[in-house]
């Protein structure tokens, strides 16, 4: 399908979503999120995509809502259409791991879309903010809920309370991120990192993927469980197997994700 707000390249296993309102530094309208939404299902179904990396540009990965589309916008309209709500959700129900390739500026609902991806890689000129408070609102899409849990309490406050920036560096010492890189190389390294997760079963990403999860959604008791429980399921496929035979073998090992 053609997009006008993302563009979309499938190369070696990994789709490839590319932000692209530049004149707008990525601000997420209806239009784009729909697309993203789209891009996402087209992406899940298709089965010779194994990894799904969300980038913008080098300037911004998304620099929030578009405030000028939410500008003219009463209670009534967000509330009645439930603004964000339907798309978004398309991103969550994706099983296939999502890497945010984060350069530039991720703020308001874009640092909100990059949490929502499975982690974040930044360019080492990466910032992040939830600057809403300065336009009499807060984050919508999930920002007060995941920064808390990915920097904690104290962090989070001050980020959503004052709307300040974070840099890559400050967002790599609190969690945000998984790994820094040069912002040249940003590509670079995401998509090597997407190509290893490409070579894997695509059965124990899944599991990694619903596991980790998990671990936001119930107490520890019950996600220790669930790990095991899906831990002993994988028995059931040739990839463990495989997996294991190659080990011993000392070769590597070929997934058929069976
Ligand atoms: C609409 C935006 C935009 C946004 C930037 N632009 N951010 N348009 N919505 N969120 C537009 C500008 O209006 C401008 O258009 C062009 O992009 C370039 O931006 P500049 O401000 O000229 O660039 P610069 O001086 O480099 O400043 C960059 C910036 C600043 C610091 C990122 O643009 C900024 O503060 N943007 C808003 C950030 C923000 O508040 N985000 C939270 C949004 S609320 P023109 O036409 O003038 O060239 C939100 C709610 C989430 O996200 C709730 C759920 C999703």
């Amino acid at each position: 399908m053609a997009f006008k707000t993302i563009v979309v390249e499938i190369e070696d296993h990994v789709s490839l979503i590319k932000l692209n309102r530049p004149d707008a530094l990525n601000a997420l309208n209806s239009e784009l999120l729909g697309e993203l939404a789209t891009a996402l299902r087209e992406a899940q179904a298709n089965e010779k995509v194994r990894v799904i990396v969300v980038t913008g540009s080098e300037k911004a990965f998304a620099a929030g809502a578009d405030i000028g589309e939410m500008s003219e916008k009463d209670f009534v309209d967000v509330f009645l259409e439930d603004l964000f709500a339907e798309d978004t959700t398309a991103i969550q129900r994706c099983r296939k791991p999502i890497i945010a390739a984060v350069a530039g500026y991720a703020l308001g609902g874009g640092c909100e879309l990059a949490m929502m991806c499975d982690f974040i890689i930044a360019g080492d000129n990466a910032k992040f903010g939830q600057p809403e408070i300065n336009l009499g609102v807060i984050a919508g899409i999930g920002g007060t809920q995941r920064l808390t849990r990915f920097i904690g309490k104290s962090k989070s406050m001050d980020m959503h309370l004052t709307g300040r920036f974070m840099d890559a560096a400050e967002a790599e010492r609190s969690g945000l991120v998984s790994r820094v890189v040069p912002a040249k190389k940003l590509m670079e390294e995401t998509m090597a990192a997407a190509q290893k997760i490409a070579e894997k079963s695509a059965l124990t990403t899944r599991a990694v993927k619903e596991a980790v999860n998990r671990a936001y959604e119930t107490p520890m008791s019950e996600g220790l469980l669930f790990e095991r429980r899906l831990f002993h399921s994988l028995f059931a496929t040739e990839d463990q197997k495989e997996g294991m035979s190659a080990f011993l073998d000392k070769r590597e090992p070929q997934f058929r994700d069976k």
